[in-house]
């Protein structure tokens, strides 16, 4: 019989279709994960593949997703999983893997086939979608979790690794997400810091290969990088312009994001702990879950990506998020470690005098064997010094209620310096490597949270102060070191210890919260070393920097801004920076306002302006705490930064301006652009926070409409000798 085809011609056949690349059609099931605007939408492929297919505006007809992949015309994949939404590695991947694993019998290969998915509503607006996926060779399973937050677009996604080899299983990197993502090209905002110089902003464009975001530090781990970023997708986004992705891993031990630029031009996102030297020895049926990556997209820019944020923050993460704050005055600066119970009784009369709610009483009141009366000792041994405070912390509540304020503490629980009690009597509770010099950071040393022990000791110092104390009323939680020299006297698994310090820190945490749900504690860290939404679920606000001039503090808190709300900043008003109280005391009103000053030096004016600040500070705290915040002009950018808090019934709003340059007669030359308020609604605006004896610029009888203030704008008349206009907008 007669062949059909000639050889020449199969072949030909076979050449022509193994060089032309092959056009990607989504076969198959289509996961979609939506929220109100957007979706992240995957593919489950013939193969059984969980590859993505697209990240971006929600499309109307969930049916036509299955067209997306159609439309891009790129080179051939290979590997079949460069999109993979969770790309293992040892198989057919040739790029960075979400996972790697050592199997029981010593296989480095891993594949990850789909098996089914199960979507549930957990509470209204909020949904889980949870992926089985399994190796077809060996028992080994992984589940990914898409946490949705509809109306606040917002998805938090983590995983579940499993198995049932037998013998361990050693996971080399085991990321919580890997985004996968299609753009002609991508702009990437990062930050990076260092103490007092936390949050500073660099934007770039993604090239190919990989950048990682990380931190190897264990403990104040946002010491040089903070775990959250930006990519703009196409350009760089603006406030009101522009796809833009806000992302961080909720995790305050070692994070690491790769942001990977493949050969097809496809940014893929891969974030999780960092595995740097944490190899994970995994048994059989342990279950070991990620830590969650959380991210926001917005096709409108910045500005609505960190109100979406804030509002998500609020209302589901930050402790007592859409609670109240207490105003306060903190003697750090105005004391140092140089005070007794006559200062501390005298300082509890000015915070009357200022008028605010709680007197936070810094470090240096504990220690007797070595006494706390510097940062060189005492650390660790959390008995009151009776030399300084011979009546006890006790004394100070009572006499703070007979003020009618209330009381707070610093303490540092997880560090202890190797000159304390504490370290004498249980060396083995400090990280360090046995045969190697100690080295020091602040003169101190970790305590090891993996121990149960450590974790009943600082469960105990948080405890001990409460039971003694039941009218403590807030706590300042202080971390200042790192981790040097890693290595654990408790656990048998070296490569353990810095996922097993996080997990006893949240142990700890989670307890304190069970017995004290809501009691206000701030999340410090030297400054903001510490600031993530997994420490955020226990704190109801942060310490953003030591770096308290006024000016530095605008750019700190305006970076910080766009990920966490302004309720959760503790601003402080400080003698750092030579600027006049005003400029500092506006400037900190920014966020939840504070105090650390010695009231009893200050001139008369600026005493009886800071008594008035505090009062207007009552009467607009809501809008900053609870509104919709706009960052209208930009402190790197114009002469003017200016800041607008809207409340949400758009009745009442609070703009913010400082002038950030003082070259050329810099001053507000254009009106300020407003957002966020009613077109049809009548607005009047006055100056607050006015200094005694001075008149403000503004108009005050007139009244301009939303439609006028959004399109033209208000000029607050910023300049060198206004250097800080705070107006407070209120309909008619
Ligand atoms: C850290 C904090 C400061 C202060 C000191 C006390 O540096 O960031 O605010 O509490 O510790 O030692």
């Amino acid at each position: 019989m007669k062949c059909k085809f000639s050889i020449s011609f199969v072949l030909n056949f076979f050449l022509l279709t193994a060089l032309l690349p092959k056009y990607v059609f989504a076969q198959g099931e289509i996961i979609s994960i939506e929220t109100k605007n957007h979706a992240l939408v995957l593919n489950v492929t013939g193969k059984k593949d969980l590859n993505t297919i697209y990240l971006g505006k929600k499309l109307a007809n969930k049916e036509e997703y299955a067209a997306i992949s159609s439309a891009y015309k790129q080179t051939e994949d290979y590997t079949e999983i460069l999109n993979s939404a969770y790309t293992p590695s040892g198989s057919r991947n040739l790029v960075e893997p979400a996972i790697t694993a050592t199997h029981a019998d010593g296989n480095n290969s891993l594949d990850l086939r789909y098996i089914k998915h199960e979507i549930k509503t957990l509470k209204p607006g909020v949904s889980l979608t949870k992926i089985y996926l399994k190796d077809p060779v060996y028992p080994f399973e992984v589940s990914l979790f898409y946490k949705t937050y509809f109306n606040e677009d917002v998805v938090e996604q983590w995983t579940e690794i499993s198995h049932k080899e037998k013998g361990l299983v050693t996971l080399h990197k085991y990321a919580s997400a890997n985004l996968h993502i299609k753009r002609n090209d991508f702009w990437l905002r990062q930050f990076y810091g260092d103490w007092a110089k936390e949050m500073q902003a660099e934007e770039s464009k993604i090239t190919h290969g990989i950048k990682t975001l990380d931190s190897k530090l264990g403990t104040r781990a946002n010491l040089f990088q903070p775990p959250v970023f930006m990519v703009s997708f196409n350009k760089p986004a603006t406030e009101t312009e522009g796809e833009v992705l806000f992302g961080s891993l909720q995790w305050s031990g070692n994070f690491r994001t790769d942001l990977e630029l493949d050969h097809q031009d496809n940014l893929r996102i891969i974030s999780g702990i960092n595995n740097f030297a944490s190899p994970y020895a995994l048994k059989a049926n342990e279950v070991f879950t990620t830590p969650v990556f959380m991210y926001t997209f917005s096709a409108e820019g910045k500005g609505l990506a960190s109100r979406n944020l804030h509002n998500w923050a609020r209302e589901y993460k930050l402790l007592d998020g859409n609670g109240e704050r207490l105003t306060l005055l903190n003697n750090w600066e105005a004391t140092y470690f140089d005070f007794d119970e006559k200062i501390l009784k005298d300082l509890l009369k000015s915070t009357k005098k200022l008028g605010v709610d709680l007197f936070l009483l810094d470090d240096g009141w504990f220690a007797n064997k070595y006494p706390r009366n510097g940062d060189v000792a005492g650390l660790g041994d959390w008995q009151e010094n009776k030399k300084k405070l011979p009546n006890g912390i006790s004394s100070l509540v009572t006499e703070a209620t007979a003020n009618g304020v209330k009381f707070g503490i610093w303490i540092e629980p997880e560090m202890v310096n190797p000159k304390s009690e504490l370290y004498e009597k249980n060396p083995d509770w400090v990280i360090k490597q046995p045969q190697r010099e100690e080295h020091y950071f602040r003169n101190q040393l970790v305590l090891d949270l993996s121990n149960p022990k450590v974790q009943d000791f600082v469960f105990g110092v948080v405890d001990g102060l409460f039971t003694k104390n039941p009218e403590l009323a807030y706590i300042k939680w202080d971390c200042n070191a790192v981790i040097y020299n890693a290595h654990s006297a408790y656990l048998k698994n070296q490569s353990h210890l810095y996922i097993e310090y996080v997990r006893g820190l949240y142990k700890v945490l989670e307890k304190i919260r069970t017995k004290y749900p809501k009691v206000p504690i701030m999340l410090c860290s030297g400054g903001g070393g510490r600031v993530d939404y997994a420490a955020l679920q226990y704190f109801t606000e942060f310490w953003p920097s030591d770096n308290t001039d006024p000016l530095e503090r605008i750019f700190i808190q305006w970076e910080n801004s766009y990920f966490y709300p302004a309720i959760s900043s503790a601003n402080h008003v400080t003698d750092w920076g030579k600027q006049p109280i005003k400029f500092r005391t506006d400037v900190a009103m920014m966020g939840k306002l504070g105090f650390d000053i010695v009231i009893d030096h200050l001139k008369e004016n600026d005493l009886k302006f800071a008594q008035q600040s505090v009062k207007n500070y009552d009467a607009v705290k809501h809008i900053i705490w609870k509104g919709d915040q706009y960052r209208l002009s930009h402190p790197k950018k114009d002469d003017v930064a200016a800041m607008l808090f809207v409340s949400k019934d758009k009745a009442s709003a609070l703009l913010c301006n400082y002038l950030v340059n003082n070259r050329y007669g810099a001053g507000s030359k254009f009106p300020v652009k407003l957002e966020g308020l009613d077109p049809n609604k009548k607005y009047k605006l006055t100056e607050t926070n006015l200094y005694p004896e001075t008149k403000s610029a503004t108009d005050e009888s007139k009244v301009y409409s939303g439609d006028f203030l959004m399109k033209v704008g208000f000029n607050p008349q910023v300049n060198k000798d206004r250097a800080s206009v705070i107006l407070k907008i209120e309909a008619q």
